[in-house]
């Protein structure tokens, strides 16, 4: 078993690379940004706090998502590993994942470190999209449907979504985010010897090679 952290700003490719991977390789993705968005959706409690600081961009708390991870790791059948992407995103969520993983009997074997310069992140984040039906990823300007209005994925008709934190306002708080809270585990992974790093501005699928070359 293999289990991958993505480690990257908002905007890095993140997402795309996780989904890609767990399609061909049959990794589980453990996205705390999906678990909150679905739990918004539900209208649970959860949802209800973590809605406003979401579309603020700000970070929700470490005991929030420790707790969301916690219970997948505990609960989800899987053989070929765990892709953790948007977590950890603090120190505190790093010890914890190191904790957690050591209780199951599992151990990290990389973080993959995509950079992207931040005015090409405002690009990406500000054209996307995804299909409501099955989650598939777009971008107006560099991968638009190829039939307007339908999936090339599931082929649904129904609308596509637009993230609420997808605007300039939010994006600065979470670039901030990003820098002051989250690009310490850049040092702390070093340290461990398992950071790798990735120039996330290639094509998705060279950038997908290069991913493939780490983890074989
Ligand atoms: P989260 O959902 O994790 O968002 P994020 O980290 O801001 O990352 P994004 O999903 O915006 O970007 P991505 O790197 O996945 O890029 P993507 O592949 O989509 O978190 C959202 C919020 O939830 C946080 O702000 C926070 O409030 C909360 N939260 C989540 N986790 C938390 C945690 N652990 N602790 C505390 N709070 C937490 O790509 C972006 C666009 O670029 C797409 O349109 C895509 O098509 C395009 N693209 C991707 N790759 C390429 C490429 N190679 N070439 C051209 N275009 C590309």
């Amino acid at each position: 078993m293999k289990n991958l952290i993505l480690l990257g700003p908002p905007g890095a490719g993140k997402g795309t690379q996780a989904r890609t991977l767990c399609e061909k390789y049959g990794f589980v993705q453990l996205s705390t940004g999906d678990m909150l968005r679905e739990a918004k959706k539900d209208e649970t409690d959860l949802g209800r706090k973590v809605a406003g600081i979401m579309a603020k961009g700000e970070l929700v708390t470490d005991e929030i998502v420790i707790g969301l991870i916690e219970k997948k790791l505990t609960n989800d059948e899987n053989e070929i590993g765990f892709i953790f992407d948007g977590f950890p995103r603090t120190l505190a969520q790093a010890d914890a994942l190191g904790n957690l993983l050591d209780s199951i009997g599992q151990s990290l074997d990389h973080v993959v470190e995509l950079y992207v310069d931040d005015e090409k992140l405002v690009q990406r984040i500000i054209g996307r999209f995804t299909c409501s039906s099955c989650g598939e990823l777009y971008h107006k300007i560099t991968k638009p449907p190829e039939n307007a209005g339908i999936c090339d994925v599931c082929g649904s008709k129904d609308k596509f979504n637009f993230r609420q934190d997808d605007n300039e306002d939010s994006l600065k708080i979470r670039l901030l985010a990003y820098y002051r809270d989250t690009s310490p585990l850049i040092g702390y992974y070093h340290v461990l010897n398992k950071l790798r790093k990735i120039n996330g501005l290639g094509s998705v699928d060279e950038i997908q090679n290069n991913i493939r070359n780490i983890i074989k």
